[in-house]
């Protein structure tokens, strides 16, 4: 009886592991799109890019092994619990048992050493491979500063400074232009990831980490924060723009001009300047000098608002100035009980930094 329901108990076990690993398996390498359009899900078996391809080739390889390893092992195992369960009458009798065959000992030793070893080669030489890529003349250089929660991109060569939004150049047939970061971090750990791109790179404090990208077809790639750092850690995505190399030349001529006052929002530029704004967020080419914020000297420029919580729409901005706790609730930038009238003039403002 006893023996029964241990078996009950087993299968049970059986099942629901084996639920979570196709669980697992399934939303392994998915990231939820920024405003849940279908298209907008990005995967790691996509890649679209150096070094995500050399990875995935080599995710492949250990998944397939890995994946003969489990058909073996759970083929024996289902094979042996129906082969030997228990029947009517065998109660008495105990199963022959065997000990020690040095065949069998030597093969379940080395045979697992002998695959151990090829995975460490192939995932040590990949590794070395993406780690040692050195930045060809003309590669873009960037700064990606993590902090709660949002991206602070800084393009030093070039004197431009941005948020959440990574533009690059597409590398093209004969001319490789990579980009190459180096990952810091304001606050606590995050982690750089872009699924279709590249690997994840934590951004960790008091220390630098460098990864790469080489992309070669232009488009918005979607990614995360890929490690846990705080309240709003899910709203921290990012968003990776490839231009073709001439189109990315003029969004830099465009990134380093100063912001262009118009003449129509000053009662607007007046209330931003008479608020706090200016001691969190710098907009070049007036006295906002705020490093703490993101940089908004082109904001409408960008897609999105608190690193893609939301669209870039008008409604939105002024939505996000009355309150940003609405769209974003822990977000560092709290709600300044503006009047509605200084909403207005500050959202129309803001609308005119392009
Ligand atoms: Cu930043 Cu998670």
């Amino acid at each position: 009886m006893r023996v029964h329901l241990y078996g009950n108990q087993l299968r049970l076990r059986a099942v629901t592991v084996f639920a979570f690993a196709l669980f697992c398996i399934i939303s392994f390498g998915h990231v939820e799109p920024a405003f849940g359009k279908d298209d907008g899900v990005t995967s790691i078996f996509s890649p679209l890019a150096q070094p995500a391809q050399e990875i995935k080739e080599t995710s492949i390889l250990v998944l397939a092994v890995c994946a003969v390893i489990f058909i073996v092992v759970g083929g024996l195992l289902v094979y042996g619990l129906i082969r030997f369960r228990h029947r009517a009458g065998d109660e008495a009798s105990e199963p022959p048992q065997v000990y020690g065959s040095n065949q069998i000992e030597l093969a379940w030793t080395v045979l697992p050493i002998l695959i151990v070893f090829v995975l460490i080669l192939v995932t040590s030489r990949t590794i070395a491979d993406i780690q040692n890529r050195k930045p060809p003349p003309g590669a873009v250089q960037a700064t990606v500063v993590g902090h709660q929660w949002w991206w602070e991109i800084r393009y030093p060569e070039l004197g431009i400074v941005t948020a959440n939004e990574l533009h690059v150049p597409a590398s093209t047939g004969n001319s490789h232009q990579p980009t190459f970061l180096k990952l810091q971090s304001a606050d606590v750990a995050h982690s750089f990831w872009v699924p279709q791109l590249a690997g994840k790179t934590d951004l960790i404090p008091n220390r630098e980490n460098l990864m790469w990208i080489e992309p070669t077809i232009p488009g918005t790639y979607l990614g995360n924060c890929a490690e846990y750092c705080g309240t709003q850690h899910a709203r921290m995505l990012i968003r990776v723009v490839v231009h073709p190399p001439d189109e990315f030349d003029r969004w830099a001529r465009e990134q380093q001009q100063s912001a262009s006052i118009a003449t129509t929002v000053v009662e607007g530029q007046k209330a931003f300047f008479a608020n706090s704004c200016v001691n969190c967020h710098t907009i070049r080419g007036t006295s906002a000098q705020g490093k703490f914020g993101p940089d908004l000297t082109h904001l409408m420029n960008r897609e999105t608002l608190g690193a893609g919580a939301v669209t870039n729409t008008p409604d939105n901005l002024r939505l996000w100035v009355r309150d940003p706790q609405k769209f974003k609730v822990g977000c560092l930038m709290p709600n300044m009980q503006l009047t509605d009238q200084e909403v207005n003039q500050i959202a129309a403002y803001l609308q005119t930094l392009n």
